[in-house]
Order: C-alpha cells, then sequence, then structure tokens
C-alpha cells in the first residue's frame, strides 16, 4: 500500500502524529506504526504545563525526554507543543493571584527550563496555542491576557526565540481553517506580529475537521497566511465521523485524508502534516465529541484504514 514515511520524505513533507508517552514507551505496534509511517512527531500532552511543572519549581521531563529521544533515535524531527495556552495548567499557576512581574518570571523560567532542554532538537514550537474565543474573533480571557494583556502573544514569541534561536515559532489555533471571523481575527493578528517584525514563522492551522465539513478553500486560506511569508502547518488532523461510521463513510474519510495532504504540497511554504493521534483507541475525539468516533488513520486494531491509503495516493 505504498511506504508512507519514504513517500512523505520524497516530497520533502514533515508527516507528523500527536504521541502519547506510555503506549510509544511500552506498545511496540505502538511504536512501529509511528516510526514507520511518520517523519515527524508532536507530544499529545506531555509537554503541557500540568505535565511538564506540576508544582511549582518542580519539573518533571521523563515523559517528554522519552518522546524527544525516540525521535532522535529514529531519524524522527519534533513539533513541541506547547507553552502559552489556556488548558492544561497545573493548578498552583492557574489558582495563583499573580503579580504581572512574578508572572513573568514564572513564564521565563519554565520557558527556559523546557524549550532550553531540547534547544536545537525542536523543528518548531506551538508558543501560543488557542489564543482566539472558540468561535470568536476576541482575543480568548485566558490567564495571560489578564495579567499581561494582549502583547503577551509577541512577549512569549521574544521569549521563546532567546531562549531557542533555531526553533520555528508558530501560533496554533483551530476554526480557522476555512475563513470566517475568527480566521480574519488571527490574521490581523499575524500581520500585525510580522509587520512588528516580532519572531514568528509560522500559523498552525489545527483542522479537526467532521467529516463532510473538510474546507473546499484550504489552500487559498492558507495561502493568504503565506503571503505574509509565514508558513503553515496542518498541526492537528483528525476527521470525526458520527458513531457509528460506517464503511461508505470510512473510504469517504480517506478521500478528505488525501484532500488535505495534497493542500498541504499545493501550498509553497506548507511544511507538513500532522495527525492528532496514532489510532482511533487512543483518540481524543470520542471523549471530547460524544457521539463521534474513527477519526484516525489507523483503527483501534492498528490495521491501516483508507485515511492512510489517502494520504499515499496525496503522494
Ligand atoms: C488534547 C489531547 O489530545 C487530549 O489527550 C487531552 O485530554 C486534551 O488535549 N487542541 C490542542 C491539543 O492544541 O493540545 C489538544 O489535545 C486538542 C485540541
Amino acid at each position: 500500500d505504498g511506504d508512507l514515511r519514504e513517500l512523505a520524505d520524497s516530497h520533502g513533507l514533515d508527516l507528523g502524529v500527536a504521541a502519547a508517552v506510555d503506549p510509544l514507551v511500552e506498545d511496540r505496534t505502538y511504536q512501529q506504526v509511528v516510526s514507520g509511517n511518520y517523519t515527524s512527531m508532536t507530544a499529545e500532552n506531555t509537554m503541557k504545563w500540568s505535565l511538564v511543572q506540576p508544582e511549582r519549581g518542580e519539573f518533571d521531563f521523563e515523559g517528554p525526554d522519552a518522546l524527544v529521544d525516540f525521535a532522535d533515535e529514529h531519524g524522527m524531527s519534533m513539533r513541541g507543543h506547547t507553552l502559552m495556552w489556556h488548558n492544561q495548567l497545573p493548578e498552583w499557576l492557574e489558582e495563583g493571584d499573580w503579580e504581572e512581574e512574578e508572572l513573568r518570571e514564572v513564564v521565563q523560567e519554565h520557558a527556559e527550563a523546557l524549550l532550553g532542554r531540547y534547544q536545537g532538537r525542536m523543528e518548531s514550537w506551538d508558543v501560543i496555542n488557542e489564543p482566539f474565543e472558540d468561535d470568536g474573533p476576541e482575543l480568548r480571557e485566558n490567564l495571560w491576557l489578564e495579567v499581561f494583556g494582549e502583547d503577551y502573544i509577541a512577549d512569549a514569541l521574544w521569549t521563546a526565540n532567546a531562549v531557542d534561536p533555531e526553533a520555528k515559532l508558530y501560533i496554533n489555533e483551530f476554526n480557522v481553517e476555512g475563513g470566517g471571523d475568527k480566521s480574519d481575527a488571527l490574521y490581523e493578528l499575524a500581520s500585525d506580529l510580522v509587520e512588528r517584525d516580532v519572531p514568528l514563522h509560522g500559523i498552525g492551522f489545527q483542522s479537526h475537521f467532521v467529516h463532510g465539513q473538510v474546507p473546499e478553500d484550504l489552500v487559498e486560506q492558507m495561502e493568504r497566511f503565506t503571503d505574509l511569508g509565514l508558513e503553515v502547518t496542518i498541526s492537528e488532523l483528525d476527521v470525526r465521523i458520527p458513531d457509528p461510521a460506517g464503511e461508505e463513510e470510512i473510504q469517504a474519510q480517506g478521500e478528505e485524508y488525501r484532500r488535505v495532504v495534497e493542500a498541504c504540497l499545493e501550498v509553497a511554504r506548507c511544511p507538513g502534516v500532522t495527525v492528532w493521534g496514532v489510532a482511533d483507541h487512543h483518540s481524543w475525539v470520542p471523549e471530547w465529541f460524544p457521539g463521534t468516533t474513527d477519526a484516525l488513520p489507523f483503527d483501534e486494531d492498528y490495521v491501516p484504514k483508507p485515511a492512510r491509503s489517502g494520504m499515499v495516493d496525496a503522494l
């Protein structure tokens, strides 16, 4: 059915997968699917604040080390995920009553510890994750906006750039892949940062799609951002299907995966496509979008699905 990894390599495409620590350490089949099909990895959870710094000043790098070492051993690149987000923050951080200066030190310390540890081994970092409200053009009212104001975005990019000057720095967002108000707001933000020479290198289109609703104009939507001189990557692709998923939907999903990879190949500055999970039984989809399922290229027995063939066909 085609060597997906080799095909991706031959096109210079980073084909990535979000990986979880436990199966990556314990499950041979999981390891083989990851290293046999993909050229790049993102940590699905283990580089998030609550896991890296569960208590103030107490860092845990066991999970992140395991992923980065696995990537090195298998000649894969890494996307770092993530620094400034509103979810999966440790309690001490979320519930703290922060003065601006003190929180600035906390961010600096965290960035030095995490980005500093892997400096030179990360292709990119999602420095800013989901900065806009779920459906809307307003900046999300997260801890960072409350304490620092809207320049937390530029400041964090500068901080990350100082710690890891080689990594490509990203803003990663969802519900922007098909245009609309939220996408326009992201475009305004990106334009402003570029104009101010802030070290922003790329935009991640998360691409958590609903079957039947993959945007037709993905290429145009990406190119509007690459025209600013930025990269656009597909950072968290999955395509969820109403449960129970029928054979027809699973087939049609293959075409959707093909179209997304083709879109990235068509855009000059799209470095790659990352799928959000290895196999259907690891996917966040059934838990977060109840009543939907089967969103990934491998099923719960690690059998490749039409979604995988779709990606092969695109290459
Ligand atoms: C998700 C993980 O997949 C889940 O395991 C976790 O419980 C919640 O977070 N956007 C992001 C990712 O940027 O970090 C999220 O990952 C999915 C949505």
